[in-house]
């Protein structure tokens, strides 16, 4: 059973990976507008699996006698000076997400809820990989600068572009 600390924590962070969702439906969304077809595809992926993300702590707080919340969302940046600025945002959000993750792990020890902490290590496993694509991303992009034969090709590569381990699915 779900302590009333730890399930609202939980749904705080249910929030955020919906929020998450949206604001990369968001990216996915502008860069298809501005032609940028691959980066727009990988955004789109990482859209969704935020939402999978959101949808395992749903499931984990109701089966642990809690009820999941399904609550307002802040709405997302929907517009973005360029590309890098773009995967900025994204790095910075993939943070501020770690962070969060961490201040969740935190709160399951203080309760010495460890059901939820052996939960959590999937989640601070998977944070490593998103800030590690993200930084990646973000350091080819850099390269690249103002290259229009970079950006084409960055376009048409991007999805290689993904650190990945054991982590990655979330089929469980
Ligand atoms: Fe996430
Ligand atoms: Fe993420």
């Amino acid at each position: 059973m779900l302590s009333k600390t730890i399930e609202a924590a939980l749904n705080k962070q249910i929030r955020i990976e919906a929020e998450s969702s949206q604001a990369y439906l968001a990216m996915a969304i502008w860069a298809e507008v501005k032609g940028l077809e691959g980066i727009s595809n990988f955004m789109y992926d990482q859209s969704d699996e935020e939402r999978t993300h959101m949808l395992k702590l749903v499931k984990f707080v109701n089966e642990r006698g809690g009820h999941a919340h399904v609550s307002e969302l802040n709405a997302p940046n929907v517009t973005f000076e360029s590309y890098k600025s773009m995967f900025e945002t994204l790095l910075e959000h993939e943070i501020f997400v770690s962070e969060s993750i961490n201040d969740l792990v935190h709160i399951a020890l203080q309760e010495k809820d460890y059901a939820t902490h052996n939960f959590l290590q999937w989640y601070v496993a998977e944070q490593i990989e998103e800030e590690a694509t993200a930084r990646t991303i973000l350091d080819k992009v850099k390269m690249i600068g103002d290259d229009k034969g970079g950006l084409y090709l960055f376009d048409r590569d991007i999805q290689q572009l993904t650190v990945s381990s054991a982590a990655e699915t979330p089929e469980d």
